[in-house]
């Protein structure tokens, strides 16, 4: 069955049409971004403006590029949180109206339990129980993965999620808006041991949290510092991102591995945009292959948000009796892991 995926919960309209789950036949992707440069951030009422524009453009666009027609599409999957909620609803309505026009079943996802897919999407055999680490722009989390639905929140961030105090910690150095890239451009010339950073221990919550804003107030004293000193140039900025790197990955990767040890999963899945990073995904392989897990990743083009990861997690999660959404089915922009 051919799935078509609606993904606009924050400043990508994306659509996907994806066979039995797994097989990706259109993947149409246009951000936004741009747009919120100058703004260092993404503005809800600009990301809305350009779904409106795009969602039918890139319905288009991955119906060409698979060579089918909306009438071979059986199932219509649509992200319905967390994210903005005028974002979401323009994903949500233009799946609500495909769904009424061509007579067929409506299901929403949910974008992070997506972005967790997007690692075994292109996998036969999935694993019976894993650990799932979920690093976004707006997420940072650590679940238990059990198939295809069942999962449970072991900890989350506190405050930042990692994107964000990537994105941050871009700002701060003068690298462009997302700094997520950026700081890995930037990181390739620095040395990360010139400038150190640790993460903070965390008073409340479990174990499992994470807290960014500590390390990301650390960098802000080091700016300031090199600033007075004159020393804020070009090695300056490499070396901080080289450093602030690998402090990020260090934490993900201690705790992602002990939440392996403890739930005796043998095998962990990461996603989201940050997941993108090559610096992380190698560390994340060196430390998986010591500790005999085996190592999930998405293909870099499914880390950031798509729709791919939308349509397909919909084709499983309907295989497996997952429930059709009503007419009622709407935004939820604070929708967690459940
Ligand atoms: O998953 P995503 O596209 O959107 C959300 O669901 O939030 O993630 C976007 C985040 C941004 O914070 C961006 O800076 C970060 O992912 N990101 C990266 C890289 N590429 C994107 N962070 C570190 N290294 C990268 N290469
Ligand atoms: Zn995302």
């Amino acid at each position: 069955m051919i799935v078509l995926g609606i993904e606009t919960s924050c400043d990508e309209t994306a659509v996907g049409l994806v066979d039995r789950g797994k097989k990706i036949m259109g993947h149409s992707v246009v951000s936004s971004v741009a747009f919120h440069r100058r703004y260092g951030g993404v503005v809800p009422e600009i990301a809305c403006r350009h779904h409106v524009e795009l969602v039918t453009y890139c319905i288009e666009d991955a119906l060409r590029q698979a060579g089918v027609g909306l009438r071979d599409v059986g199932l219509i999957a649509v992200t319905y949180g967390p994210g903005l909620t005028g974002a979401l609803l323009v994903g949500i309505t233009a799946a609500k109206s495909l769904s009424i026009a061509l007579k067929v079943p409506l299901l929403g996802v949910n974008h992070l339990h997506a972005h967790l897919y997007a690692a075994l999407m292109t996998h036969a055999v999935w694993p019976k129980r894993s650990v799932g680490l979920i690093i976004s722009g707006g997420h940072t989390a650590l679940t238990t993965l059990q198939g295809v639905s069942g999962h449970r929140v072991m900890g989350q961030t506190r405050d930042d999620a990692v994107g964000e105090a990537f994105d941050k910690v871009g700002k701060l150095l003068g690298l462009g808006y997302p700094g997520g890239p950026e700081v890995e451009r930037a990181a390739l010339a620095g040395d990360p041991d010139k400038i150190r950073f640790s993460v903070p221990k965390i008073k409340s919550g479990t174990e499992w949290d994470f807290s960014f804003s500590g390390i990301k107030t650390a960098a802000l004293r080091r700016v300031e510092e090199a600033r007075r000193h004159n020393e804020f140039d070009g090695r300056f900025v490499a070396d901080m991102s080289a450093g602030f790197q690998r402090s990020v990955t260090d934490e993900l990767i201690q705790k992602s591995l002990l939440a392996c040890r403890r739930t005796r999963a043998r095998a962990l899945l990461a996603g989201g945009g940050v997941a993108a990073n090559q610096y992380l995904r190698g560390r994340l392989q060196e430390a998986c292959q010591l500790e005999r897990i085996r190592l999930y990743l998405p293909p870099p083009m499914l880390t950031t948000d798509n729709a791919a990861m939308v349509a397909g997690l919909g084709g499983r999660l309907y295989d497996a009796g997952g429930l059709h959404a009503s007419w009622a089915l709407t935004a939820e922009p604070n929708l967690g892991m459940r």
